[in-house]
């Protein structure tokens, strides 16, 4: 087992940074990679900079592929709130993936994302964000490390801190997301933690051993996982 390599940076602009250049250094050596992508706050900035790189003739996607790490269950197509959405307004409207190249796991057939991702030969690069209370795309606490694609129950801090992109509806109460086993079979994967909100969580991610308590703490079954934090998420960890 490895802790996963931590890199400190000083905020969150600096922290996509590193994701990105990780990328960009992916896309370059293989065109047609595999990527393995993420939604919520923390990807913002990540999602910017890739569009912006695409933009200066940097980058092509054209022929990669992408699968999402996780989408809620229960919203209607084109709801905003959903990951897909996301997706679309925060990267693939401005890239240039060919169509049916980026995934989104669907909650009626969580086996065929699975099957997806290794008929696509696996994932090169997963990029991750990290939930307030430890989880990974919707692997809350309590999942196991060999977790596959699968239908979960969201946790109540989780449905609290994703209130605001709903509001004033509910949050679902179900996801469908890539399992820690699913996720630990990508080739490389890159956690990013930004803000002091996720100072807990990075802490026990990289505490003295794997605890259901934080699911991001499976990472260390990883033979090489880097999480980039910045200097307020990495101020727990001794
Ligand atoms: C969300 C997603 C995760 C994400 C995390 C952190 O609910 N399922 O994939 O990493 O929570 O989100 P944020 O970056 O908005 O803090």
């Amino acid at each position: 087992m490895n802790l996963p390599r931590l890199i400190v940076v000083d905020d969150a602009e600096a922290a996509s940074a590193v994701a990105v250049a990780r990328v960009l250094a992916l896309m370059a050596a293989k065109p047609q990679a595999v990527l393995g992508l993420a939604t919520g706050e923390t990807m913002r900035p990540v999602h910017r900079r890739l569009v912006e790189a695409h933009r200066r003739g940097a980058v092509s996607f054209a022929r990669a592929r992408s699968f999402n790490l996780d989408e809620y269950i229960g919203l209607r197509p084109g709801h905003p709130a959903s990951f897909a959405s996301f997706m679309r307004r925060t990267l693939f409207d401005a890239v240039d993936f060919a169509a049916g190249a980026t995934h989104l796991p669907d909650g009626d057939d969580p086996a065929a994302y699975e099957a997806a991702i290794k008929a696509a030969g696996g994932i090169d690069l997963q990029l991750l964000g990290i939930g307030g209370n430890g989880h990974i795309g919707f692997n809350e606490p309590g999942s196991d490390v060999a977790s596959r694609t699968r239908i979960v129950r969201l946790a109540d801090a989780t449905r609290a801190d994703n209130a605001p992109a709903f509001a004033p509806d509910p949050v679902p109460e179900q996801a469908v997301t890539m399992g820690i086993g699913t996720i630990l079979e990508a080739r490389a994967v890159l956690l990013i933690a930004t803000g002091g909100a996720k100072a807990p969580a990075v802490a026990a991610a990289l505490g003295p051993a794997i605890t259901p308590h934080c699911p991001a703490s499976a990472l260390r079954l990883h033979p090489a996982a880097v999480i980039v934090a910045d200097r307020a998420a990495a101020a727990g960890v001794s």
